[in-house]
């Protein structure tokens, strides 16, 4: 049992909504988020450049005395989780795109995947979609420019919704019936996507199982918290403070959100 914090990173908002999950399953858990949204997009830089910056957030959640962190971006999961489970002596719980329940799921062996260039270029998503996909065809799209609409708290604008009609109509020509979220902000899009995709395309996206993931690896390691209050959450960003109370705005009266240079 214990009661330190649990670390959530990601390279901005977009990992509050794994954090959601999280919270909702566990809510005895004290958590330290990390927004590092003065770096985003994670999803155009180099593999070394995702490395460096997943070592500095994971330095300053084991200096916060974290007990497990949560890589809460596929960006870094797939480009980093190998090295910072090789280096530090926590547990790490990733994200990766749910291509194996979409894959399973799939009528039309037709799946649509959203994720970062990023992402999509790791050899860890190349493994695992090939792992799956037995049979299926996997549609990608790299969604350039959605983290950035996102994190200026403009998920459900005109220039979101041209972005994704773009992305989509690929896919959607291919016949997919399964669209995969492969990027933590994405979810932010579902309530435009809804809008968009026609009857019979399912979304589909990795939050739940990485909070149950969690719940799991808490409980095989004898972390999980023991409090019989709610966890105190503490949020950092180093960037605008707005756009993170605007994507927790329902959890308002829980958390702290604070400004940090890092
Ligand atoms: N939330 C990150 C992910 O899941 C976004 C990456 C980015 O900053 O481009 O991939």
């Amino acid at each position: 049992m214990s009661n330190r914090p649990l670390g959530i990173f990601d390279s901005g908002v977009g990992g509050t909504s794994i954090w959601k999950e999280i919270h909702q399953l566990v809510p005895q858990e004290n958590t330290i988020y990390l927004a590092d949204s003065k770096n985003a997009p994670y999803g155009e830089k180099t593999e070394q450049e995702i490395l460096q910056l997943s070592i500095k957030n994971t330095e300053f959640l084991v200096t916060k005395g974290c007990k497990l962190i949560v890589v809460a971006c596929n960006t870094a999961t797939t480009n980093a989780i190998d090295y910072l489970r090789g280096h530090y002596d926590v547990p790490f719980i990733g994200i990766e795109p749910a291509i194996k329940p979409a894959a399973l799921q799939s009528e039309s062996k037709k799946v649509g995947v959203l994720a970062t260039k990023g992402t999509l270029s790791s050899s860890l998503f190349h493994s695992t979609s090939e792992n799956h996909a037995n049979g299926i065809h996997i549609i990608e799209q790299e969604g350039t420019g959605l983290v950035q609409l996102i994190e200026s708290g403009m998920e459900n604008s005109a220039m979101s919704r041209r972005i994704l009609e773009i992305k989509l109509a690929p896919m959607l020509a291919a016949g997919i019936d399964y669209l995969v979220l492969g990027c933590t902000h994405y979810p932010y899009l579902i309530p435009v996507l809804k809008e968009m995709l026609p009857e019979g395309v399912e979304i589909i996206d990795s939050g739940e199982a990485v909070a149950r993931q969690t719940k799991v690896v808490l409980v095989e390691n004898k972390l999980l918290g023991n409090s019989k209050e709610k966890g105190k959450h503490h949020f950092y960003t180093n960037s605008e403070v707005e756009v993170l109370e605007h994507f927790l705005k329902e959890n308002s009266d829980s958390i702290t959100i604070k400004y940090l240079d890092f």
